[in-house]
């Protein structure tokens, strides 16, 4: 079962993982990272830039979950801008070394292949983060994905494509396609770390963490990780049965033991 972490706030989440996340570049100036975009993940970039500064990231690596298809790449809300924007620029990471799955719809039938190619020529992800949506989806792989699957094309439900609306204009200009590392893809980097903050993703951690193992409830697939972290503010934790167990088991954690 996952590890679960309960903390004050989305500003302890993002001091928690970037401090495990410098480590590793400590560690080795090679890591790979899973990048997520999504509103989830800022406070763990957010953190990362003091931790990362004066540090030589230029070795870095990273893969980000996802693209929308069939958007242009420089459009703002693509999900290579984003990781520019939001990650690249920020932390000075080198542009080279950071891939977004190929969203373009000219040789879409082998952008998936592409990329697991080249996750594997890395030597695959070391920590991979996450968000999850409200109806469960890990990456875009939406309720019914298999967890064997790998990184390929997928329909956005309009749960999902009403919940990132807030980014576009409007819900038309959400695309209705994405390019996302399938489950199987995601169940083979080393650490998962999954956030979440607030009461609207209460429903969808609880099934992930102590629901039953279900392609109907995909974030569900990190029961099977062997080091799967879970990291939540009180409101997305209302739905943890075991929430007491977790705080008990966090405040007693050895301190060799890391994230
Ligand atoms: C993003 C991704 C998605 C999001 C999820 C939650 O790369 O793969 O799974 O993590 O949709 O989105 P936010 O964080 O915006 O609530």
């Amino acid at each position: 079962m996952a590890e679960v972490v309960i903390v004050e706030n989305a500003a302890a989440a993002g001091a928690l993982v970037a401090d495990e996340i410098a480590r590793l570049i400590a560690a080795d100036p090679a890591t790979v990272l899973g990048l997520a975009t999504g509103s989830t993940p800022l406070p763990v970039y957010e953190a990362l830039r003091s931790r990362l500064d004066g540090v030589d990231v230029s070795q870095v690596r990273g893969f980000a979950l996802d693209e929308y298809v069939g958007i242009d790449p420089s459009h703002p809300e693509s999900y290579r801008s984003v990781i520019t924007r939001e990650v690249v620029e920020p932390l000075g990471l080198d542009p080279s070394r950071i891939r977004v799955p190929d969203g373009r719809t000219e040789g879409i039938e082998h952008a998936g292949a592409d990329y697991e190619a080249a996750i594997a020529a890395a030597g695959g992800v070391a920590l991979q983060i996450l968000g999850i949506g409200t109806d469960g989806h890990i990456g875009f792989n939406e309720p019914g994905s298999s967890f064997a699957s790998s990184t390929r094309v997928k329909t956005l439900t309009e749960q999902t494509r009403e919940d990132n609306a807030r980014f576009f204009p409007s819900i038309d200009e959400v695309p209705m396609h994405c390019i996302t590392q399938g489950l199987g893809t995601i169940l083979r980097a080393k650490h998962l770390v999954l956030l979440a903050f607030g009461a609207g993703k209460a429903e969808a951690v609880a099934g992930a963490v102590e629901g039953p193992v279900t392609a109907s409830l995909p974030g569900s697939a990190i029961q099977l990780h062997p080091h799967a972290t879970v990291v939540v503010d009180e409101a997305a934790a209302a739905g943890l049965r075991y929430a007491d167990y977790y705080r008990y088991t966090f405040a007693n954690k050895p301190s060799w033991q890391g994230l």
